[in-house]
């Protein structure tokens, strides 16, 4: 952890010096008091892209990318918080303390130090064989281009080749001074007993890079067609590769994955070269491993639109049907692209050029209502039955969606496709929403815990901690929603009953106030009244005073709101499909606002029910008559908001 006073130092230092961060990345010009350039973030010609040295902050009106300086270098690097701060802080001088390593620690970092080390070295040994030996040109190279894949390509991947020899690498490597142990931990070298061999013999040699650009593994591919042999050899788990946070591919995509904010995600390595050979090279592939959300996350890093491209067999099919699933319950938009019976994207793009690719990309890619309702639709269109179980499986899809207003705008959708009545839609998928949300919880809420397995003391999850908090206080969930809404859109501008002009923060502080609706949590009150003071200023995004708050309790508490979500406007303008989500804003608003007063009011009504049963037992008819008729009165408001709600049901 860096300290906040330092924190604070570099952040003011960055902003104040925001055109010199920025034009490390972008010609800037001036124009009158702000400067002006082109987006980084997306492919324009003519400048859209300005950065005010005055309020410290750049933005593009082309993309709606905006921030401050550290929002700036996050978003350009894709760095970490703590990374960018450090990254300013030594561009401005400004001295960081550097944690404090333990002995194990250090003895970790030096580890994973080492082993990434010994891989670049690995890296260099397998492209050197592949590029400057006899064996390696007569085998590995005439193998690459016997699939045409040109020289640029086999370059810019680092491919190589990795001898026959039984212990080539072993040997040299040890002969540079690289350790064994190192050899054995990265997992190039297995080592027995009475004799040491290089894990990759005779295969032609795909390094995996990470994130930053550093090669922490490898698949070796065998080069005759020998159905005993496994295809593809990879390199095991180790301290430096975890499959399932790996992505083969997205360190050569990533910038160009954030300008088309659009990921495609293929299966293996020759399609992710394919692509590129091809002039395309937003694209990264699972390799090897069924896709995992840690892969989807780190795609979410750089861009909340991804486009699936599997075989068009029985295999791919479901492959991308699981995928959509994973893909949807991180929020982001998936399409999916099938490609015709016996093409692999390598086969597909191998045949055609960058602009016959996009092009059948863009004409063929379906969002993914659309692509399981024409898989499913042709044997369910007269058949009630299988057609009820295609809405069902498209709804519980869309149920998974953790954002509500992309939610609504899938259903909506969905409506229209099947022609079903959207109201059911909702509340069918509003159903399986919650129960979803409701197994997360018990999933992950703490075990009882009477062993000693787990002495260290555990700093509680998220989920641990909505858990306990929802305990003390039942309207946890309505008043996040709220709160969310009230931090995303709260200069928005809706009509209230009166059919007046509001803020969305004005809308929602009245409706709260009005009817005594605050919170029993000290920090959502402060959330409320310190919005209350400028809720009515529609030039300042309610976001950026959230999460710009000097207050780091609000500030915190903002970017938890709005963690797992994305830009909507972003998404909507991009998504054609997806209603805007200022015109959903109108009959979303008042609908988050009646369904805690729904909660609340039912909460009355259980406490008055209790005090009933209790004036029952005691026989105390005159108090059990008013308390009757308090308890109409509350029946009706409570009548009233479900009509608001759109008919619920009341039990
Ligand atoms: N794979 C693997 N081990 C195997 C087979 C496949 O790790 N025994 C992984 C590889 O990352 C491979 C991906 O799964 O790239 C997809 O497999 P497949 O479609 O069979 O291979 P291709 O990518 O088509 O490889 P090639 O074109 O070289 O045959
Ligand atoms: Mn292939």
């Amino acid at each position: 952890m860096i300290d906040q006073v330092t924190v604070d130092k570099v952040l003011e230092t960055a902003n104040s010096n925001i055109v010199e961060v920025v034009s490390d990345y972008v010609t800037l010009r001036r124009r009158g008091i702000n400067f002006l350039g082109n987006c980084p973030f997306h492919n324009e010609k003519t400048p859209s892209f300005t950065v005010s040295p005055h309020k410290g902050i750049f933005k593009c009106f082309g993309c709606g990318e905006g921030g401050n300086a550290l929002n700036f270098v996050m978003k350009h690097d894709q760095l970490s918080f703590v990374d960018a701060i450090k990254f300013l802080g030594q561009k401005f001088n400004i001295e960081i303390e550097e944690e404090e390593y333990s002995p194990e620690q250090l003895k970790q970092k030096n580890e994973r130090e080492s082993m990434m080390v010994l891989s670049e070295y690995a890296g260099h040994f397998f492209s050197k064989n592949l590029n400057e030996t006899d064996e390696g040109k007569s085998v590995g190279l005439s193998y690459f281009r016997s699939r045409g894949f040109r020289d640029d390509i086999i370059e810019k991947f680092q491919l190589g080749y990795s001898p026959e020899q039984r212990d080539a690498l072993t040997k040299e490597a040890q002969k540079q001074g690289y350790k064994l142990e190192y050899l054995e931990k990265t997992g190039l070298t297995v080592v027995r007993e009475n004799y040491q061999a290089d894990r990759f013999r005779g295969r032609v040699m795909f390094p995996i890079h990470s994130l930053a650009g550093k090669v922490i593994a490898f698949g070796g591919r065998i080069l005759k067609s020998d159905k005993k042999t496994a295809k593809y050899l990879n390199s095991p788990e180790s301290e430096i590769y975890h499959k399932s946070r790996v992505l083969y591919g997205i360190y050569h995509a990533k910038q160009e994955i954030t300008r088309q904010d659009r990921c495609y995600l293929v299966e293996g390595y020759t399609d992710v070269l394919s692509f590129h050979q091809s002039g395309i090279s937003n694209v990264v592939a699972s390799s090897g491993t069924a896709l995992t959300s840690d892969q989807i996350r780190l795609i979410a890093r750089f861009t909340k639109n991804i486009t699936i491209i599997y075989d068009g067999d029985p295999a791919g099919i479901k492959a991308s049907l699981r995928g959509i699933d994973l893909v949807l319950a991180e929020g982001i938009n998936v399409k999916i692209l099938l490609l015709p019976d016996g093409e692999d994207p390598d086969s597909f793009a191998k045949e055609r050029n960058e602009e016959q690719l996009k092009q059948y990309i863009d004409e063929h890619q379906q969002d993914f209502i659309k692509f399981k309702t024409s898989l499913l639709l042709a044997d369910a269109q007269n058949d009630p039955i299988k057609k009820a179980q295609l809405i069902q499986d498209i709804v519980r899809s869309i149920s998974i969606i953790p954002d509500k207003i992309q939610r609504s705008g899938y259903l909506k959708e969905c409506s229209e496709l099947l022609r079903v009545d959207e109201g059911v839609l909702v509340y069918e998928s509003d159903m399986l929403h919650k129960k979803k949300h409701e197994e997360d919880s018990r999933r992950n809420a703490p075990r009882a815990n009477n062993s000693y397995e787990n002495i260290e003391p555990s700093t509680p999850s998220v989920t641990e901690q909505t858990l306990n908090s929802i305990a003390s206080n039942p309207l946890e969930l309505e008043e996040r929603e709220i709160l969310r809404f009230l931090v995303k859109f709260g200069e928005r501008t809706i009509n209230n009953e009166a059919d007046e002009q509001v803020t969305v923060g004005q809308y929602i502080l009245h409706e709260l106030k009005q009817d005594d609706l605050m919170s029993v949590n000290a920090t959502y009150n402060k959330m409320m009244e310190a919005y209350d003071k400028v809720c009515a200023d529609t030039s300042k995004p309610a976001l950026k005073f959230f999460v710009n708050n000097a207050d780091p309790e609000l500030s915190k508490l903002a970017s938890d709101l709005i963690g797992k979500e994305h830009d909507l406007s972003r998404i909507h303008h991009k998504f054609g499909v997806v209603t805007n989500a200022e015109e959903l804003l109108p009959d979303l608003v008042p609908k988050v606002v009646a369904e805690l007063k729904w909660k609340k009011v039912k909460l009355v009504i259980k406490e008055k029910r209790l005090q009933l049963q209790q004036l029952g037992i005691n026989g105390n008819e005159e108090a059990m008559m008013e308390i009757m008729q308090e308890l109409n009165t509350w029946q009706q408001v409570l009548a009233h908001i479900s009509k608001e709600l759109g008919g619920r049901t009341i039990v």
